[in-house]
């Protein structure tokens, strides 16, 4: 019997995967599947809620894959596969969303975000996606779900809903936890700091990606946003440039911020920008390099994905057959 608590968590292949996502999930991920059953899933079925190229997605999704083994995951010890593999995930989403309030979805961050920058396509997917996330964790009875801070909203939401199914039927779904890193739950942009690093970024500049190369991300560095003084201090409030710097090296080098001001007393800004760089250069390449191989063996990565999902639906329809019987389907 497997004794080991369960992690669930998910990324969108909507765009090529970013610093802030490594930083934010992936990285802790890797951390935690040594003492976890991790399930990570790359969920394409989220991303069409904003409209994609058919052929981009196909290649993102594997590409995100191949990065997330790369990254360390070992995907023998641990769950990795495509959200539409696995149909239970649409299947409990709908009967989900019989349990989700109107309200309380009007009420989320993101879909205000995401329907404020689509307003040509607000659609009812955009608008029912929590239901769908609470779907994901709570098809395998997850305990925890390591997210980014943005992404904390989605899981309260979960719980909430899963509070009131069990409510209503018995002791249904675990009620899963939020994971947020202590440094590197939000990471901002380079270019406007008072941003989320984020894939969707208009703004090039502001965002590291995790196939960048090296040339680019110094590049990126060199030119990112500090402020009109040469300290190197941590003050999220006043030097939100510098602070989001400070964040991303300690991350990077695994350093505390007092360490990072005394290595940086007396030296400018110039320094400390190429120090960071660097230091996520080295942080990457590993994950790069191993990527690039991995992205070429596209029989290896159908071997882990089928896997994955035949392993992830095991679980799933465990789950799902005990919300069919609660609800009162009849069982085939
Ligand atoms: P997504 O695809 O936007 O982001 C993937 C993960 O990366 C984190 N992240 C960040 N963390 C720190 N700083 C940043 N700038 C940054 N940008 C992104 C996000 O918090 C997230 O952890 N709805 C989810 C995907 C999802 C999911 C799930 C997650 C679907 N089902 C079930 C967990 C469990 C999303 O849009 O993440």
């Amino acid at each position: 019997m497997d004794e080991k608590k369960v992690i669930f968590s998910g990324i969108q292949p909507s765009g090529d995967l970013t610093l802030g996502s490594y930083m934010g999930a992936i990285k802790n991920w890797v951390e935690l599947s040594e003492d976890y059953n991790c399930y990570y899933c790359i969920v394409d079925m989220h991303a069409i809620t904003v409209r994609q190229v058919p052929a981009d997605l196909r290649r993102r999704t594997l590409e995100q894959l191949a990065q997330y083994i790369a990254a360390g995951i070992d995907p023998t010890k641990n769950t990795i596969f495509i959200q539409s593999h696995v149909p239970a995930h649409a299947e409990l989403a709908w009967i989900l969303n019989c349990y989700t309030m109107f309200g309380e979805l009007s009420r989320m961050t993101q879909f205000k975000d995401k329907a404020a920058k689509n307003s040509d396509n607000i659609n009812a997917g955009l608008f029912t996606y929590p239901a769908l996330m609470a779907a994901d964790i709570l098809l395998y009875q997850a305990d925890l779900v390591p997210v980014g801070d943005d992404q904390r909203q989605h899981v309260e939401i979960t719980r909430d809903i899963a509070n009131r199914f069990n409510g209503i039927y018995g002791d249904v779904f675990k009620l899963p936890e939020v994971y947020n890193p202590k440094v590197g739950a939000r990471i901002m942009s380079l270019t406007s700091p008072e941003n989320k690093m984020s894939k969707s970024d208009k703004d090039k500049g502001g965002c590291i990606y995790i196939m960048q190369s090296p040339d680019d991300i110094m590049r990126c560095f060199k030119r990112a946003v500090t402020d009109s003084d040469t300290w190197v201090h941590y003050d999220p409030e006043n030097k939100k440039g510098v602070s989001n710097l400070m964040q991303i090296y300690a991350v990077a080098t695994g350093k505390s911020f007092e360490t990072i001001e005394s290595e940086f007393t007396g030296r400018g800004y110039g320094d400390f920008k190429t120090a960071v760089g660097e230091a996520v250069v080295e942080l990457l390449r590993p994950v790069r390099e191993k990527a690039s191989k991995l992205i070429a063996d596209k029989a290896y990565l159908e071997s882990v994905y089928k896997e994955g999902a035949e392993r992830a639906a095991y679980a799933a329809n465990k789950t799902l057959r005990k919300v069919y019987k609660k609800v009162g389907f009849v069982g085939k």
